[in-house]
């Protein structure tokens, strides 16, 4: 059974706060932000949405890594439970600065006015922080992207994206090296001094246990689980998969990649042997929620949510992907992903079973992978209509196989069949066309929130034609 806390509690939870060490023994479902600001009275760190959509209660989680350094992130703290951050350091905006004086990318943000109410400023600050952690070379694309998951409300994103810009430009002779950047973002005003005993103070931490889930309830990422239910799994029993350390691997094997359960989608969308093998997607990911969402979701959750429009299934769908599932008793299956909804919210997973493992093969000889997604804005938000496709083309320019997928247009992420028709038939946007047309005709999406059911179809349509056209065509090279 997992470990228990407050009201028959056995455990309490440690980590450590800015500079301060934590013990609790709060719900382990309480969401950090209600602890942050409630419980601790850090009111830097704001609250609206609750849903992951704004970025104001972005915090920074530092994880430890098993070389004994730490590895930060940016996290939207009002949908992470703080049992998920047991043995971690939780840096809010009052942790940047312990003397007071305005940290580099601060100052960045007041030399360009980019703030004026400050309420989405602390979350600002901290994805600009996290940014100067992570990217591998302080590049002004990456400034950017860190900040897709932060609306602002009044400022105006040019001065926001000015201050991003100058940072960048301060950061440009810094040192990149990952064993070396704590001490050079210290010495750059970036971050404070206490920082660098960070990793042996986390160290003297009990630590995270990792017992069998038993009956209790199996949070991957939460991105999805708090935005449905907080309230009911603030008192529940709790089991988290980022606990599970054995499951967090993206290995190269020879037909394939084997990708942990409990691998988020921003390290799948960031790891080499992703790059190498299908080099489109760490593009096509960007498209899923944001920075602060994609540190904590993982693909898994993507999966299980079964949500009609979910990226990642629909991405794995088209690659041929399989699931490896371990039940209670410790037993495994597989099942192919496109045989694993049965219908709206219903798949193939007994009550207790967890995705250990996602295998997705190689690209065959002479295929082509695309994504393409429509939704209302282009970042941060869910799709109406998303599809993807690997085509397989012989020299002569004929299909030899082809897989489809597409979401937004039944109960569940769906792989069209019936195309096997197409096999043999030249690889060119006519053909295209009439692929498009056929699967138009053959799905039967309804009207809600995102859309009526023949702007869905319009949309799979053009979507369709797009997989022939543009830069990933048949024939052209990325
Ligand atoms: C603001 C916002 C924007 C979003 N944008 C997108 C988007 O653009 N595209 C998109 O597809 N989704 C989007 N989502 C939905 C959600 O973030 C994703 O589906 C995400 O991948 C869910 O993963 P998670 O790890 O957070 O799942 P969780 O919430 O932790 O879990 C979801 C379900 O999966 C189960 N589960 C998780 N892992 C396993 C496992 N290994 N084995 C068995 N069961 C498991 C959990 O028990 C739970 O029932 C968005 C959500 C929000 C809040
Ligand atoms: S409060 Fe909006 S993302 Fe958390
Ligand atoms: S400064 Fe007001 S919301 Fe951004």
């Amino acid at each position: 059974m997992p470990s228990r806390n407050k009201k028959g509690a056995d455990k309490v939870l440690n980590f450590i706060i800015n500079q301060q060490p934590v013990q609790t023994d709060e719900p382990r479902g309480m969401v950090l932000l209600d602890f942050i600001r409630d419980v601790k009275c850090l009111s830097g760190t704001k609250e609206a949405c609750r849903e992951g959509e704004c970025g104001a209660c972005t915090v920074l989680i530092g994880t430890p890594r098993p070389d004994g350094s730490v590895s930060y992130k940016a996290c939207a703290s009002c949908l992470l439970p703080i049992g998920d951050v047991d043995g971690c350091h939780v840096v809010t905006v009052e942790g940047l600065s312990a003397d007071d004086t305005l940290t580099l990318v601060q100052q960045s943000i007041v030399d360009h006015s980019a703030s004026q109410c400050g309420f989405c400023t602390p979350g600002i600050v901290l994805s600009l922080t996290a940014f100067c952690l992570t990217s591998p070379d302080y590049s002004y694309e990456d400034a950017l992207n860190a900040l897709d998951g932060n609306i602002c409300r009044c400022t105006g994103y040019v001065s926001i994206r000015n201050a991003a810009r100058a940072l960048c430009d301060r950061l440009a002779k810094t040192e990149r090296a990952p064993e070396k950047r704590v001490a050079a973002l210290i010495s750059a005003g970036v971050i404070p001094a206490y920082f660098n005993a960070i990793p042996q103070s986390l160290k003297r931490l009990p630590g995270p246990s990792s017992p069998p889930c038993g009956d209790a309830v199996l949070v991957a990422g939460g991105t999805d689980l708090f935005v449905q239910k907080p309230e009911a799994l603030r008192e529940s029993e709790l089991c988290f998969l980022s606990q599970r350390r054995d499951l967090d691997y993206i290995r190269e094997e020879k037909d394939g990649l084997h990708v942990g359960g409990a691998v988020t989608i921003e390290d799948f969308r960031l790891s080499a042997e992703v790059s190498r093998h299908f080099p489109s997607l760490k593009n096509d990911l960007l498209l899923h929620s944001s920075t602060v969402l994609r540190n904590k979701a993982t693909i898994t959750g993507n999966i299980v949510n079964a949500s009609p429009i979910g990226d990642m299934s629909i991405i794995l769908l088209a690659l041929e992907a399989r699931l490896a599932i371990t039940a209670k008793d410790g037993s495994r299956r597989e099942t192919p992903l496109s045989t694993f909804y049965k219908g709206y919210k219903q798949y193939d997973l007994a009550c207790g079973e967890i995705i250990h493992e996602i295998f997705i093969p190689f690209l065959p000889r002479g295929a082509r992978f695309n994504f393409e997604k429509v939704s209302n804005r282009v970042y941060l938000d869910i799709a109406a209509v998303n599809t993807a496709l690997r085509l397989t083309v012989s020299p002569d320019g004929k299909i030899t196989d082809l897989r489809l997928s597409a979401g937004g247009v039944a109960p569940f992420p769906l792989l069209i069949g019936g195309l096997d028709r197409f096999c043999g038939t030249a690889a060119n946007a006519a053909t295209g066309a009439e692929i498009a047309k056929t699967v138009t005709a053959s799905v039967k999406p309804i009207d809600d929130i995102r859309g009526t059911a023949a702007y869905k179809k319009l949309l799979l349509n053009q979507l369709v034609i797009a997989h022939f056209a543009g830069p990933s065509a048949p024939g052209t090279s990325r």
